[in-house]
């Protein structure tokens, strides 16, 4: 019998920083209230990294957790993929500084730049590593220090955003090449220059000079965001051969409680099965999925086997989607 070799997720991982900042810390000193935010947003909290930390260092704890959940060793990764739009520094790549602090000492190691799109986009460039056989043990991460890209006088921004880190392991595995085997199933993967504009940082190496502040037409983007996640969900699982119906969790990047809920109301995905971090975490940019796929595995909620939908949309903007059967 002809077999295919798929992109298995064998263990998942998280780690917020320990400051955890409310929506009365913030309206101390910017003009919003805990109910503003809550009504239109859904979050409550959000997690702030220390001065010392850096992406690298949230990314590292994630990773090893993630290992650890695999049965691996640092030895054994062969691969490492960072979504980052908060990287340490301009270069070397995110990915080689957590490599060096993991003491992964084979393989190759780069980040991914699409923002909040980041691991969606990161997961699907292993996915081409691991399904080839070019990689046997590869770490995805998405790690994000947003709060050090926040205009703390601009309310419409520095309400919404947090940070964290979440990570996967992924390891090649024998399917039939049906719908029932484990692993990366199918992909979306969008783009649009245009809407550069929309949600943007003001500054950069060949530009200002400096890392400059997240800028965000924050109700163009939303508008966006409903429609071109619902697309790219449907072609992620037409890709994969599956019926959105027959997904068991959506865990969509964690922008806004109202998004989530337009996009699964669209898309007539049953509210219980969309689960949301967005209350307690905000927007930690690429760290969002892999962080609620870290708590919804933790808290006994996603179990081996199931189908999982993942979407993300985030500056560029980019968006797409992705079916994982874990
Ligand atoms: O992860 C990347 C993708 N990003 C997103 O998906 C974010 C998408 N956008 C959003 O989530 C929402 O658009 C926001 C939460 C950013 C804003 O909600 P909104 O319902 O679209 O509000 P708005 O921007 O249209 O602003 C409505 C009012 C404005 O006041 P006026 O002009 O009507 O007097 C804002 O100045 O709300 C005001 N406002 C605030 N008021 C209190 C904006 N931010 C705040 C705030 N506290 N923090």
């Amino acid at each position: 019998m002809n077999t295919v070799t798929r992109s298995v997720v064998t263990g998942v991982g998280g780690y917020l920083p320990d400051e955890v900042v409310t929506n009365d810390d913030l309206a101390k000193f910017v003009d919003t209230t805990d109910d503003w935010i809550v009504e239109r947003t859904g979050i409550h909290a959000r997690h702030r990294a220390a001065p010392e930390q850096a992406v690298s260092d949230l990314a590292l704890v994630a990773a090893q957790r993630a290992l650890a959940a695999a049965g691996r060793t640092a030895a054994e990764v062969d691969l490492i993929v960072v979504g980052t739009t908060t990287p340490d520094l301009t270069f070397p790549a995110t990915a080689t500084i957590v490599q060096r602090k993991l003491g992964a000492p084979i393989g190759v190691a780069f980040d991914v730049q699409a923002v909040c799109s980041g691991f969606v986009y990161a997961l699907s460039v292993a996915d081409g590593f691991v399904a080839r056989g070019r990689s046997r043990c590869a770490l995805v991460i998405g790690a994000e220090t947003m709060t050090r890209l926040m205009d703390w006088t601009d309310r419409g921004t520095c309400v919404l955003f947090g940070d964290g880190a979440g990570a996967v392991v992924l390891e090649p595995g024998e399917g039939k090449g049906d719908t029932d085997d484990r692993g990366v199933l199918g992909f979306a993967l969008r783009a649009d220059g245009t809407k550069q504009d929309l949600l943007y940082v003001d500054g950069g190496v060949s530009t200002s000079g400096d890392i400059g502040k997240l800028r965000m037409q924050g109700n163009q983007v939303f508008r966006h965001a409903v429609v071109n996640i619902s697309e790219a969900v449907l072609a992620a699982a037409a890709d994969a051969g599956v019926d959105v119906a027959d997904v068991d969790w959506f865990i969509p990047h964690q922008a806004n409680q109202r998004i989530l809920e337009g996009v699964a109301k669209r898309l007539g995905i049953d509210p219980a099965k969309v689960v949301s971090t967005v209350a307690t975490h905000a927007n930690t940019s690429a760290a969002s999925i892999p962080l609620a796929m870290d708590q919804a595995i933790a808290d006994g909620r996603i179990k081996p086997g199931q189908l999982l939908l993942l979407e993300a949309m985030g500056g560029g903007l980019t968006w797409g989607a992705c079916v994982v059967r874990l």
